[in-house]
């Protein structure tokens, strides 16, 4: 299972912050673009992938969006279907669904809670995960180890805050795509097409 985390300082914590324009809505449009990245193949959703998203922008930072989609069952009871126009209307809803103090499973495979960037990763590096900043001054993935059951982290258009970075720095290994600067959801696209190529020759 690969994981992936991505931050966003701007994108909204509440339902009704989402508006029509997804762009003036704290850049809910790269987070959108980041889950199409993450879960969509040709006439397929992966279910190799566990995305999580962290938003920190207005009224109520943060919240921690977990995302692994249901590919098996009934549609509307033991899973949902999410396609690539309804995105956002998941994400609302979800962010609706918000209780204090719960992570609470807004449709199967769909959790939200209060957490931010730091504690997650904290959370998976005192499980020992094999931890991996997405930097464009890292290691060339193609030449990168990377071990079993990796979590990848990614910024937003402005990248990670100085003070998350510096931290993250320090307890992962960073790897790069290339010297440009990608958006995150073409980041995802490469390093999930980096990692399928692996497991085919059974090098992961
Ligand atoms: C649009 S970029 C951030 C741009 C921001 N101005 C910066 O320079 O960090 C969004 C995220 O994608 C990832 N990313 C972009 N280009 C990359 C590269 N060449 N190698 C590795 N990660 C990359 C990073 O995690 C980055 O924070």
């Amino acid at each position: 299972m690969r994981e992936l985390i991505y931050y966003s300082r701007t994108a909204p914590t509440s339902g009704s912050y989402i508006k029509e324009d997804l762009q003036e809505s704290g850049r809910v449009d790269i987070a959108i673009h980041t889950i199409i990245a993450a879960f969509f193949i040709s006439h397929k959703i992966r279910s190799d992938v566990t995305l999580h998203l962290i938003f920190a922008g207005p009224p109520n930072p943060p919240r921690h969006l977990e995302l692994k989609p249901v590919t098996e069952g009934k549609t509307g009871i033991d899973k949902i279907y999410i396609s690539k126009k309804n995105v956002s209307a998941v994400l609302k809803k979800m962010l609706y669904k918000y209780r204090e103090g719960q992570k609470r499973e807004v449709f199967p495979g769909f959790w939200i809670e209060k957490k931010g960037l730091l504690e997650l990763v904290n959370d998976f590096y005192e499980e020992k995960r094999n931890l991996y900043l997405l930097d464009s001054d890292g290691e060339d993935i193609r030449k990168a180890v990377i071990k079993t059951d990796p979590v990848f982290i990614l910024g937003d258009h402005r990248g990670l805050p100085d003070k998350e970075f510096k931290r993250l720095k320090k307890i992962c290994q960073s790897i790069s795509i290339g010297k440009k600067t990608y958006f995150a959801s073409q980041t995802i696209a490469v390093v999930n097409n980096e990692l399928d190529r692996r497991e085919e020759n059974g090098l992961l």
